[in-house]
C-alpha cells in the first residue's frame, strides 16, 4: 500500500515515543509510566479513527478500548496487544539504554520493541492506513490492549470472564508472537500455560554461625537443592506425581510439519542461545520439548550470604522463584496442587517448605480449521511472498485461553517478532522490515476477512 510506505518514517517516530515510556508492569514504582503508556495507546487509537476510545480502570492497570463498528453484516475482530513491558535489567548489558530507542542497521532497539509495543502498533497502523485512505474499514474492529500481560494479566482475565457484550466478536487477533524465521510468515496455534510462584523454605529462627551450629542445624538453602532435584531429574523429566498425565502428544501430522521447518539446530544453540549443549527430555524432539511438553524452571534464589568475600553463616530462610510451563490438557489449579504435594513430600527434616502461587494461566491449543486463521495465512503469504507455516510457541499469553473459554472465539496469532529479538533480555529489538510488512499484512487481512 503506498500510504503505508509513505508513512514509514512517521510510524517509526511514533513507535520511538511509545518505547520511551518505561511501562514496566512488574514494578510498582512504574505505575505512572503505565498510565502514560495507556494514554499513549488510547491517543494512537483515536488518531487511527477508532471511536469510544477509553481507558477502563479496574483492579489493576487500565485496559485500553476502542472500536469501529460501521460495517454491518461483516465480522467483528477483537484486536489484542499489551503496552506493558518487562524490567530491563541487567542494564549494563544494553548497547543503548533500554528506554532510549536506537536504530542500528534494520533493527530498532529498546525494551518493548517486539514485546509488545511494536507489534501492538502494527495493528493500530493497519487500521489507521485503511481509515485514512478509505474513510472506512472492511470489517468491524474492537481493540482491547492490556497493561499487565507481563505480570499475569489479572485485570483483563476477570474482565473477559465477565463476558461483557462490549467485546463480543467473531475472532480475536493477537499480535504478540514471533515468526519462525526471518521472511517466513508464521501463524502460532499453540501456547503453553504457566504457573508461577514462590517456594519459601524456613529453618532456624535466625541465621546461625555455620561452625558453631553446622552439623546440627537445618540449612534451608541445602533443602532447596534437595527439593528441586526431587522435582526434576538430570534428564529434564518432571518427577512430580501425576504432572504429565494429561499431556496430549501432538498429532503425527503436526509433528511431521515441525520436522519440515527450516531449522539449523547448531546455529540455534551456538548463535541464538549461546550455550554449549541443549538439554531436556532426550526421548522428545526439540520442538516437542519447546512446544508440547511441560517445564519446571528456577528463576532466582534469594537467601543467605551473597556479598563480597566469605561469611560463615547458615541462612534461616531461602526463597525460590519457580515456574512450570503447562501444555494442553494440563490445568493450572491442579498443577499447583501437584507441585505443593511434591514439595511437601521432598521437604527434609527441620525446615518448612511452602509453594505459593503468584499467577497462573491455562495452555491454549487452537484448531486452525476456521476462516479467520485461513484468511490470516492467505494475507501473510501474499505480503511476504512465501507459504505461511503453522507453529506453536513455548511462551504464554494468559488471555488466549480465556478468549476461547469465555467468548467461544478462536485466536488468530499473527506475530511479527523474530527468534533473535531478545524478548525479556538485554538489547530487545524489532526488525523494522517486519514492522512495515506486518502493517501491510494486517491491512490485507482485514480486506480478506471482509470479502468473506
Ligand atoms: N509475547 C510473550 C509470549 C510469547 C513470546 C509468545 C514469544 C510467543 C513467542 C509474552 O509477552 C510473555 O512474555 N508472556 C509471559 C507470560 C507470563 C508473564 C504470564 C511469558 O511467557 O513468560
Ligand atoms: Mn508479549
Ligand atoms: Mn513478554
Amino acid at each position: 500500500m503506498s500510504y503505508t510506505v509513505e508513512n514509514r518514517a512517521r510510524y517509526v517516530e511514533e513507535l520511538k515515543a511509545y518505547l520511551r515510556i518505561p511501562s514496566i508492569s512488574t514494578l510498582s514504582e512504574n505505575k505512572p509510566d503505565i498510565c502514560r503508556a495507556a494514554e499513549f495507546t488510547a491517543a494512537q487509537l483515536r488518531q487511527a479513527g477508532m471511536r469510544n476510545v477509553e481507558l477502563m480502570d479496574g483492579e489493576g492497570n487500565p485496559l485500553v478500548y476502542g472500536e469501529w463498528l460501521d460495517a454491518p453484516g461483516k465480522p467483528t475482530l477483537l484486536f489484542y496487544g499489551h503496552y506493558d513491558v518487562q524490567p530491563p535489567d541487567p542494564l549494563s548489558e544494553w548497547v543503548s539504554p533500554p528506554f532510549e530507542p536506537e536504530i542500528r542497521g534494520e533493527n530498532i532497539y529498546a525494551r518493548g520493541a517486539a514485546d509488545d509495543k511494536g507489534l501492538t502498533l502494527i495493528l493500530v497502523k493497519a487500521v489507521e492506513a485503511l481509515m485514512a485512505t478509505r474513510g472506512k474499514l472492511p470489517v468491524n474492529v474492537k481493540f482491547l490492549i492490556e497493561g499487565e500481560e507481563e505480570s499475569g494479566g489479572e485485570h483483563i482475565s476477570s474482565y473477559v470472564a465477565s463476558k461483557p457484550p462490549r467485546i463480543k466478536a467473531d475472532a480475536a487477533v493477537i499480535c504478540d508472537t514471533e515468526m519462525f524465521a526471518p521472511e517466513l510468515p508464521t501463524l502460532c496455534i499453540g501456547l503453553r500455560g504457566i504457573v508461577y510462584g514462590e517456594l519459601t523454605v524456613k529453618g532456624a529462627k535466625q541465621d546461625l554461625h555455620s561452625g558453631v551450629y553446622g552439623g546440627a542445624a537445618p540449612n534451608p538453602m541445602m533443602a532447596v537443592a534437595e527439593i528441586l532435584t526431587a522435582l526434576k531429574d538430570r534428564d529434564g523429566h518432571i518427577l512430580i506425581p501425576g504432572f504429565t498425565d494429561k499431556v496430549q502428544p501432538p498429532a503425527p501430522a503436526e509433528k511431521e510439519a515441525w520436522a519440515r521447518l527450516p531449522f539449523d539446530e547448531q546455529k540455534y544453540r551456538e548463535e541464538e542461545m549461546g550455550a554449549s549443549a541443549l538439554t531436556g527430555e532426550p526421548e522428545y524432539t526439540l520442538f516437542e520439548r519447546l512446544w508440547a511438553r511441560p517445564t519446571l524452571e528456577v528463576h532466582g534464589i534469594r537467601g543467605g550470604f551473597i556479598g563480597e568475600g566469605a561469611k560463615t553463616v547458615i541462612p534461616a530462610q531461602a526463597v525460590v522463584k519457580l515456574s512450570a510451563r503447562l501444555v494442553a490438557d494440563q490445568e493450572p489449579d491442579e498443577a499447583v496442587k501437584q507441585i505443593q504435594k511434591a514439595v511437601a513430600a521432598a521437604c527434609p527434616r527441620g525446615v518448612t517448605a511452602e509453594f505459593k502461587l503468584l499467577h497462573g494461566a491455562a495452555p491454549s491449543l487452537i484448531n486452525p480449521d476456521n476462516r479467520f486463521i485461513k484468511a490470516a495465512a492467505d494475507a501473510m503469504t501474499e505480503v511476504f511472498g512465501k507459504e505461511t507455516v503453522y507453529v506453536r510457541s513455548g511462551g504464554s499469553i494468559p488471555i488466549t485461553g480465556l478468549f476461547d473459554q469465555h467468548l467461544g472465539i478462536p485466536s488468530v496469532m499473527m506475530g511479527f517478532g523474530l527468534p533473535d529479538d531478545n524478548l525479556h533480555a538485554p538489547n530487545e529489538k524489532l526488525f523494522l522490515p517486519n514492522f512495515y510488512r506486518g502493517i501491510d499484512a494486517v491491512a490485507r487481512y482485514l480486506d480478506i476477512v471482509g470479502e468473506g
